[in-house]
């Protein structure tokens, strides 16, 4: 624990105090490709984070700026910045939780896919470093495409001897997110009551939103084949609609960093030993005979303790399973392909 500059004892801010804040008891993040654009946001929403004692972000280029920036606002966890593939292991020392956000995004007329070339190598090295240096972390991947950069993030760990299952996460929230504001827009409800499971992978027709199994409220909300259609769609596309409207200058940012954060905080929760936190996640999986999938997960002390079930699906839910399978295992294939052969 350091006591950041601005708090000292001559303040009349006693150390019990300090430390009753999250210092001592406080968790510790990095934030991987934390100059980015959702690194950068992502960053901001983490320093803000009670749970929080120490924020070490890394990038190759312009941390300095960052870590400067986001230091100065008076929550307590300390920040610390890193630059460079030397200090990398020094970034990642005694972390709980690693967020991966670094990597090329899309534009426009690009799929995840396309991102592959670029993307796999980087999550490639920045999980050998997990694996040297905090190989007991919570590892959060947000970088596309996340459907093979899961499969290849495992492979490093197996090859490192490191890999625990239950630690490594895809982070699809956004997905989740999107589902949850779009649905509250046609059923006109606050989109704090509602909560559609997104299941499958992270990409196209590999987004499938749970529509029959969107919330608690009664009455249950019914929707038409329109609206299921229409919902499903947008859903699907929502990352194109971001990326088509910033026109070439990247894709999802701002609602990136704040699910990023949102699943970060549920990780960081469970670490506590809060119970009962469930999130939609990419993860190695046996619900159904894909090797990895998204799907509802119990979070716990060390990770995904429960995979949940899928729950009843609809005739066109069984449909949209089906049809995003061949994808899915083409996009795990290809990252595992990758780690290992490399
Ligand atoms: P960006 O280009 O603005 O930022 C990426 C950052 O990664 C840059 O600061 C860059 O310097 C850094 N970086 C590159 N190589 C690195 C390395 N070897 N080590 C550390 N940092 C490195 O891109 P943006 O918009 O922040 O997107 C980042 C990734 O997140 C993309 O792959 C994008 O497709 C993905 N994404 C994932 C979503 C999801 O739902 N999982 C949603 C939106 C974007």
């Amino acid at each position: 624990w350091r006591m950041s500059s601005h708090l000292n004892p001559s303040d009349g801010v006693s150390m019990e105090v300090c430390r009753a804040k999250g210092g001592a008891t406080g968790l510790r993040v990095a934030i991987l490709g934390a100059a980015g654009g959702i690194g950068q946001p992502l960053s901001l929403l983490l320093k803000m984070n009670p749970l929080v004692s120490t924020l070490n972000l890394y990038d190759v280029v312009n941390t300095p700026g960052v870590t400067a920036d986001v230091s100065h606002i008076d929550a307590s966890a300390v920040v610390r910045g890193f630059l460079g593939k030397d200090q990398l292991d020094s970034a990642l020392e005694g972390v709980d939780l690693v967020i991966i956000p670094a990597g090329i995004p899309r534009k426009p007329g690009m799929s995840r896919d396309d991102l592959f070339k670029i993307n796999a190598g980087i999550v490639r090295t920045l999980c050998e470093g997990i694996a040297r240096a905090c190989p007991r972390a919570i590892v959060n991947v947000i970088s596309n495409p996340v459907n093979s950069t899961v499969p290849i993030a495992a492979e490093v760990f197996k090859k490192a001897g490191t890999y625990d299952p239950r630690r490594l996460f895809g982070v699809t929230t956004l997905d989740v997110v999107r589902a949850n504001t779009f649905v509250a827009e046609v059923v006109g409800l606050d989109p704090k009551l509602i909560s559609v499971p997104v299941v499958g992978g992270h990409a196209g027709v590999t987004i499938l939103p749970l529509l029959s199994q969107p919330l608690q409220v009664t009455p249950a909300i019914r929707f038409s084949d329109e609206e299921r259609h229409y919902l499903t769609n947008r859903i699907q596309n929502g990352g194109t609609e971001v990326v088509e409207a910033k026109a070439g200058t990247g894709s999802a940012t701002l609602s990136m960093a704040y699910a990023a954060a949102k699943f970060a905080d549920a990780c960081l929760r469970a670490l506590k030993g809060e119970d009962g936190i469930v999130e939609c996640s990419f993860v190695a999986s046996q619900v159904t005979d894909l090797p990895y999938f998204s799907s509802r997960v119990k979070l716990g002390r060390n990770g995904a303790e429960e995979i949940l079930p899928l729950g009843p699906l609809t005739e066109f839910e069984r449909k949209g399973l089906e049809a995003m399978k061949k994808e899915l295992q083409g996009s795990i294939d290809k990252g595992i392909q990758f780690a290992t052969s490399a």
